[in-house]
Order: structure tokens, then C-alpha cells, then sequence
């Protein structure tokens, strides 16, 4: 592909440590639709890796924004509050995943609100040490760089990384090295009689502050965690005065058909960390927990220059009030039965031999292949040739469907068409056919 004179020079100019799926030069969202600086029209099914939720420039978000950029941008949070942030907070304490959840603070990162929830969770139990679970993404800077198992890269000759973290199976059989029919019932058991071995040999309960996972492991492959495996991970907190944290960046915000996707389980968290699509665009993320695991932070420990910007979380009250207004998970529950009948259709194709494993809720679909060698990356780029954007995940052979929660029937249909297209030009390219 021949590059445009910007993308020559972002590619210049810009760190090659980025890396990106496409070499275009994005100038313009509408809904499921992106458009570059040479005039092509992209269907978006990664949007923006779960941040435009409502689809790109949604106009309540937009009016929000522009609105409040005329009013105020910047009142920085250690001098006192804002107003979309207070209404903010009013919109955001009632869906919260159970009512105990009811003090926050907020950030601009995900990675930062991860940062924050590690730094209560240490000084509200008095405990060093962290759980992360294999295949986890929590994020790229150096702190969450050590909390993250799903590949080496993010952390990899940049260490000595963060002390103080250590990893639980997670019940997916890729994970854990088993045959993809093994029975969750079965991983789940194996999974959480690891967890407790783990509390045994390697970091005692008392050194530990808590439990991080996210429920739905995001770059670790799109795998939901089982319900009864969270519900085992509740119980060892409860036994050992642990938090459990769940980490809803990706997962968070009706991604998975419900606003939290540990809701799924019915498990109470004692944290959630969220970001992305609460703002569909704008920077903005925090935490919540109750007012005395929050409390435990003395007064000035918390904050940051740009943290909960009023800008951001005007976008993030219009984001709240379009979910209600649109019946936004309705529209996700129409689409994710019809992609699941897609991709079911194309398993009963000769092509659809090579996809091993299909899962997820909502929104948040991960594919896995069982070729003869990995497709994943080629099929991503095959779907990029086709007009269509679609993300690969993972050490394993997987891609991920995550497109805006608003997409329609029509593009879903679209999308899947140009899915089985690239399938069967990568699979008869790379000769699995
Ligand atoms: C589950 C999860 N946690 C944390 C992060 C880090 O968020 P950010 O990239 O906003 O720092 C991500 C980003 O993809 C994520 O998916």
C-alpha cells in the first residue's frame, strides 16, 4: 500500500514502539465508520479498542463537549471540584455494580486508575502484595507493565519492573495448556485449587492486599472469566481479608451487554476500575470502592493535573444518558445473537473447520483458530483490504469483535460477509484448505 504524504511522516516521526494495525491517517468518525485522508471509508469493528461504545462522534456526546468547552475546560481537581463532575457522579453511583460501591476517584487512564486501585488496596488492608491473573492486560506503564501477563512485550528490557505482584491461573484452556473440550467446571476447579496453592507458597494471605482481574480478559484473548470462578475467588478474599478488584476498562460500560460485566456473575467486587467507554472518546477513567477502603487515602495522596476533566466528564454524563435514551443494550443483545448466528453459519463451511473456539458476551466476541499456523494476524490484515477493521488478540491464534455497541443490522451483516471473505482468502493463501 502506498502511504499518503501524512502517513509517511507520522511513520517518520512517530516512535516505531507504537506499532498499528493500518498505516491510514483517520480524519473523520461517523458511527461504525471511519474515514482516512485518501478518502476511504473504513467499517470499524475495533472502536478504538472498546472506547467509541456509541460509535464515533455521537452527537449527545459531541453537544456535551462542545457545550462545556465554552463554559469550562480546566479546574483541577486538588483545588476543588467541577460541575460535570458532580453531576457526573450522580449518574455514575447508581449503576455501579452493587451499592457499596459509592466513593470514587477519577483519572484520565486506564492504566492510572489501575495505578490508583493498587495504591488503595495497599494502604487500606496495610498488605504489599498483588494477584494478577495469567493472560491479564492491565496496561503499559511501568507499574501496570508488571501487573500485565499476556505477553512479554509490554515489559520486556525495561525492568526491574514493580515487586509485589503474582500470578493465578485463569480458567481458559489455551491458558492453562489443556484440550479446548475440557469442562469449565473442570478448569475453574484446577484454576481455583491453584489460587489457594498460590496463597500457600508463594504469597501469604497477610501480605496480600488483593485480588486484580479483569472479568473478561481483554488482550489476553476475549475470554469471560466462569461465573463460578469469581464466585471462588469472593470466597478466598472474604476468608483472607482480601479485596477483589475487578478491572472493567475494556469490559466496563455495556460492552458485554450489561453495564459491568460482573454483573454476569452476580459477584460482588470491593473495586472497579473503569475507563474507555465511559466518556466514548473522551480521556477519562477512575475507581470506585466503598467510602472506607477510599477513605484510607489521606487527603492530597490522590490527583493529578488533568484528572477527571470537566470536559471529559460532561462527555461522560451525555455517554450515561444516551445508553438510557438509545436502550443501548437492547441494541446489544439484538446484535450479539446475530453475530453468534453469523459466525455459527461460517463454522458450518468448509472454512469454518479452522475456527476452534468462539466465545463471549455481548460485544466483547473473541475467535480462535486451530490452523495449521497462526491466521490471526493475516486474517486482520486481510479484513483491512477489504474496507473492514478488526483486531487480532493474544499470545494465541484469536481475533476480537468489537464493534460500537450502536452498530447496526446491516453493518453487522457487512462485517460478516467481509470476515468470511478474508477467512477464505487467508485460509486458501496459507493453504488450509
Ligand atoms: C483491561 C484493561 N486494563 C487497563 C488498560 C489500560 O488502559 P489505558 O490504555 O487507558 O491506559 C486497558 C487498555 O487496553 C485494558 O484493556
Amino acid at each position: 500500500m502506498t502511504l499518503s504524504a501524512a502517513a509517511q511522516y507520522g511513520a517518520q516521526h512517530l516512535t516505531r514502539g507504537i506499532g498499528r494495525l493500518s498505516q491510514h491517517v483517520f480524519v473523520e468518525g461517523r458511527g461504525s465508520y471511519l474515514t482516512t485522508d485518501t478518502g476511504k471509508r473504513l467499517l470499524d469493528m475495533t472502536s478504538g479498542i472498546g472506547v467509541v461504545n456509541l460509535g464515533h462522534c455521537h452527537p449527545a456526546v459531541t453537544r456535551a463537549a462542545q457545550e462545556q468547552c465554552g463554559k469550562l475546560t480546566h479546574a483541577q481537581l486538588n483545588i476543588g471540584f467541577n460541575g460535570p463532575q458532580i453531576e457526573l457522579l450522580r449518574a455514575l453511583q447508581p449503576i455501579m455494580p452493587d451499592p457499596s460501591l459509592d466513593t470514587f476517584f477519577l483519572w484520565n487512564s486506564g492504566s492510572e486508575a489501575v495505578e490508583a486501585a493498587v495504591k488503595v488496596a495497599r494502604r487500606s488492608t496495610g498488605r504489599p502484595n498483588i494477584i494478577v491473573a495469567q493472560g491479564s492486560y492491565h496496561g503499559r506503564t511501568a507499574a501496570t507493565a508488571a501487573m500485565t501477563r499476556s505477553k512479554t512485550l509490554y515489559g520486556e528490557g525495561v525492568g526491574p519492573l514493580m515487586p509485589g505482584v503474582f500470578s493465578m491461573a485463569f480458567p481458559y484452556y489455551s491458558q492453562m495448556c489443556m484440550p479446548h473440550d475440557t469442562p469449565t467446571d473442570t478448569l475453574v476447579d484446577v484454576a481455583l485449587q491453584r489460587v489457594r496453592l498460590l496463597l500457600q507458597q508463594e504469597t501469604a494471605p497477610r501480605d496480600t492486599a488483593a485480588i486484580l482481574l479483569e472479568p473478561v480478559l481483554g488482550e489476553g484473548g476475549y475470554v469471560p472469566a466462569p461465573p463460578a470462578y469469581l464466585a471462588g475467588l469472593r470466597e478466598i478474599c472474604d476468608e483472607h481479608g482480601m479485596l477483589l478488584i475487578v478491572d472493567e476498562v475494556q469490559s466496563g460500560f455495556g460492552r458485554t451487554g450489561k453495564m459491568f460485566a460482573i454483573e454476569h456473575a452476580g459477584v460482588r467486587p470491593d473495586m472497579v476500575v473503569f475507563a474507555k467507554g465511559i466518556a466514548n472518546g473522551y480521556p477519562l477513567s477512575g475507581i470506585v470502592a466503598s467510602k472506607a477502603t477510599m477513605d484510607a487515602m489521606p487527603p492530597g495522596s490522590m490527583g493529578g493535573t488533568y484528572a477527571g476533566n470537566a470536559v471529559a466528564c460532561a462527555a461522560a454524563q451525555a455517554t450515561i444518558q444516551a445508553f438510557r435514551d438509545e436502550r443501548v443494550l437492547d441494541n446489544v443483545a439484538a446484535r450479539h445473537t446475530e453475530l453468534l448466528e453469523g459466525l455459527d453459519a461460517l463454522r458450518a463451511m468448509p472454512v469454518g473447520a479452522l475456527i476452534e473456539d468462539v466465545r463471549g458476551h455481548g460485544l466483547m466476541m473473541g475467535v480462535q483458530f486451530r490452523a495449521p499456523r497462526p491466521i490471526a494476524s493475516a486474517l486482520t490484515q486481510a479484513c483491512l483490504e477489504r474496507g473492514m477493521l478488526l483486531l487480532s488478540t493474544s499470545a494465541f491464534d484469536a481475533v476480537r469483535w468489537i464493534p460500537p455497541l450502536t452498530v447496526s443490522r446491516e453493518e453487522l451483516a457487512q462485517a460478516l460477509g467481509i470476515f468470511k471473505d478474508a477467512l477464505e482468502a487467508v485460509a486458501h493463501a496459507e493453504g488450509c484448505l
